[in-house]
């Protein structure tokens, strides 16, 4: 209790809410809690410990807003140092930056040099045959310094310390428990670690209420991809292949088990011509691959409504 006291002092315009989770810290500004978290991370597995939580990494949106982050960081992080906040250009194949959260790109607080133009993805994929998944390392994340509170263009495989931002009263909900939400696709996913047929693996989604992951856009492609194998703490090289709800129909065409359009991605060439009826996602370029027969047994991933 003492250190919380301390703490607060220290930093103004943050207080104890009773409605904030504990561990997080309420602000008389605004309804988020915020949760300082000091042990390194890569920028996307900052962000799914932030979405386990219920939230997001923060948004930085106006001047007043990044004091606070900043005045956070001085208080428990190396001073000085760098942290991650919720900006990248993970949003698929534009280069642009945008906020995790969904929060309006507007205020930015960049350092001079930054960002760096040569790090867009622009270059990157434009290169990709239209609708096929994009690669996750072809991003970048934003990491704030401290103590000067300026933006930094930052590659997302160095490991910061990194603060969440968690909603009090959030504006979408996943079932309880073990579920996460993605603004960015405005559904939550559950990931099944133990190794099964896709036929059983579908059978517990449904018994989730539930249905295994089905995939319609390149930032749900890597949130789900990336998210799953965070989850299963599985080293991206290998054994990073996991069941979504991609079936062959009668006629033998890809479909969604959960009845969904197949209107984004392929399964063209070797991709889709496994022996199997059933399709997977595969290592860290979560490209799609039918499975080489129905017996196979991997981790999988399931979709629900937010409600
Ligand atoms: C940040 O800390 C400074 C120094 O303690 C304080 O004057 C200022 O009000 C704080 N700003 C915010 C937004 O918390
Ligand atoms: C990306 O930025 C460009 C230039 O500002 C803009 O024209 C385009 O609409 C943006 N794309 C998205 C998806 O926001
Ligand atoms: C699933 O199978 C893989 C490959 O055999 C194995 O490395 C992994 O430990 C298994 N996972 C579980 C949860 O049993
Ligand atoms: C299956 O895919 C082929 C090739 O796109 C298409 O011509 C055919 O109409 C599809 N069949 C069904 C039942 O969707």
């Amino acid at each position: 209790m003492n250190s919380l006291v301390l703490f607060v002092g220290l930093v103004s315009f943050a207080f104890a809410n009773s409605a904030c989770p504990d561990g997080t810290i309420g602000t008389s500004f605004n309804k988020l809690c915020y949760k300082v978290v000091k042990t390194p991370a890569t920028w996307l597995s900052a962000q799914f410990d932030c979405n386990r939580a219920g939230g997001d990494l923060a948004a930085s949106t106006n001047v007043f807003t990044n004091q606070f982050l900043l005045n956070l960081s001085i208080a428990n992080f190396p001073n000085p140092g760098g942290f991650w906040i919720g900006g990248s250009n993970l949003v698929e194949g534009t280069g642009n930056w945008s906020w995790i959260d969904g929060n309006v790109w507007s205020y930015t607080n960049w350092a001079s040099d930054d960002p760096k133009p040569t790090n867009t993805l622009d270059s990157v994929a434009v290169h990709i045959p239209k609708g096929r998944p994009r690669n996750i390392n072809s991003y970048d994340a934003i990491q704030m310094h401290s103590p000067n509170g300026f933006w930094y263009d930052a590659s997302k495989t160095g490991l910061l310390p990194y603060i969440c931002e968690i909603p009090i009263n959030p504006s979408r909900n996943c079932p309880e428990p073990n579920w996460v939400y993605f603004g960015k696709t405005g559904s939550c996913y559950q990931v099944l670690a133990q190794n099964d047929t896709w036929v059983n693996q579908h059978q517990a989604c449904l018994n989730l209420g539930a249905d295994l992951a089905s995939i319609h856009s390149n930032i749900e492609n890597l949130l789900v991809g990336a998210f799953t194998l965070d989850t299963l703490q599985t080293p991206q090289a290998s054994n990073g292949i996991f069941f979504v709800g991609l079936n062959k129909n009668s006629k033998g065409n890809w479909t969604w088990s959960d009845g969904t359009s197949f209107d984004y991605g392929y399964m063209s060439g070797p991709y889709g011509n496994y022996g199997s009826a059933y399709g997977s996602l595969q290592y860290s370029a979560f490209y799609w691959a039918g499975v080489s027969n129905d017996l196979q047994k991997y981790p999988a991933v399931c979709k629900s409504d937010s409600f």
